[in-house]
């Protein structure tokens, strides 16, 4: 039996010995060179987190922006992007974003209320009425303002990017100002979205995008606003199938990155990214419009989804209920940016 045990135990060293002789762990000299590794030092990866899917105008228009900047850049910038919520959702990006967990995100507007509440005036509803009113307001003066109140919270803001007009997607009809009478409505949390909903008469709840489905699925809410792109590349309709067209809000949404880490980033690689984004912000809001437009032809061919259009007459309805609203926003949040917007619609700043 000793004899064994010493045996087995000789055994196993010498098979030690050889594996280890075989796997080079006791040379000296250096490793044979991977060309494949050559320039990984100086990669630099931009983490991009979004919460929507990658068939929509932000989807799109970060694969773009990957694309655009990897090229500009022969590769030594990598755009790694995380959709869906995979990440971060609705309620830590900012914070992810902050002490650079990742590097890139493009909340809502509306998201960035609870931090920024002056940014509230783009929530207003009814003060922007088309396509062109949009991209002029996003790419103008108070955008730009806007995005400058980030740098007070070590965020470098960097542009707009567009995903068009607000409807009403619900369980049952909302074209009557009556009809949102105790609904229960899913919103992104915003102060003015709330008061919005408050003077409508309904109950605004606000939740994370991550939970709509969930939430409709277990019958939690009745109705929610958002973008026709939003409520198709997610299924809504198929649990809320009454929609209609109010083009009553914008949804947009901030572009920007974690201050220190732009501020690590030589000259020459922040101009590829902010000339890749400036190329392609005409495409970004084409794509939207084209997602919104596709993406309604397909709900309008489905026969379980009723589409509703309103007419001047109920429209000035629902504009008459909200007047309280931009007093509210005057009175609480900022007496100047409502002014500047409106002049700015009209044309009035070059
Ligand atoms: C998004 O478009 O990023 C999400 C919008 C929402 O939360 O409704």
């Amino acid at each position: 039996m000793k004899f064994f045990l010493t045996g087995s135990f000789i055994a196993i060293i010498i098979l030690i010995v050889l594996f280890s002789y075989r796997q080079n762990i006791f040379s000296t000299t250096a490793l044979p060179y991977d060309d494949e590794q050559q320039g990984l030092d100086d990669q630099i990866t931009i983490h991009f987190s979004h919460v929507v899917a990658e068939n929509t105008p932000k989807g799109a228009a970060a694969e773009k922006f990957k694309e655009l900047v990897e090229e500009k850049s022969n590769g030594k910038v990598v755009v790694q992007i995380y959709p869906n919520g995979m990440l971060y959702n609705d309620e830590n990006e900012l914070d992810a974003l902050r002490e650079n967990k990742v590097q890139m995100i493009a909340p809502t507007i509306s998201k960035m209320t609870g931090t920024l509440p002056n940014w509230q005036v783009l929530d207003l509803p009814f003060i922007i009425e088309n396509n062109e009113q949009l991209k002029l307001v996003l790419n103008g003066q108070i955008s730009k303002s806007l995005l400058q109140e980030l740098e007070g919270i070590n965020v470098k803001g960097l542009t707009f990017w567009n995903n068009g007009f607000k409807q009403i997607a619900s369980t049952s009809p909302i074209i009557d100002i009556e009809q949102f009478k105790g609904k229960r409505i899913r919103m992104m949390a915003s102060d003015i979205l709330h008061e919005q909903y408050k003077l409508l008469d309904a109950k605004p709840i606000a939740t994370s995008f991550g939970v709509v489905y969930s939430d409709l699925q277990q019958e939690v809410v009745d109705a929610q606003e958002n973008t026709i792109s939003n409520i198709y590349s997610k299924q809504f309709h198929t649990m809320e199938n009454q929609i209609t067209l109010s083009n009553h809000g914008i949804l947009a949404y901030a572009v920007m990155m974690n201050k220190d880490f732009w501020g690590s980033l030589d000259a020459d690689i922040q101009k590829i990214i902010t000339d890749s984004l400036a190329e392609m912000q005409d495409w970004q809001f084409e794509q939207a419009e084209e997602f919104n437009k596709e993406d309604l032809l397909y709900l309008k061919a489905n026969s379980d989804v009723q589409i509703y259009e309103l007419d001047v007459e109920t429209k000035n309805e629902w504009k008459e209920k909200l007047q309280p609203i931009y007093s509210h926003y005057e009175n609480h949040i900022n007496e100047h940016y409502l002014d500047d917007l409106l002049d700015e619609i009209n044309n009035r700043i070059e």
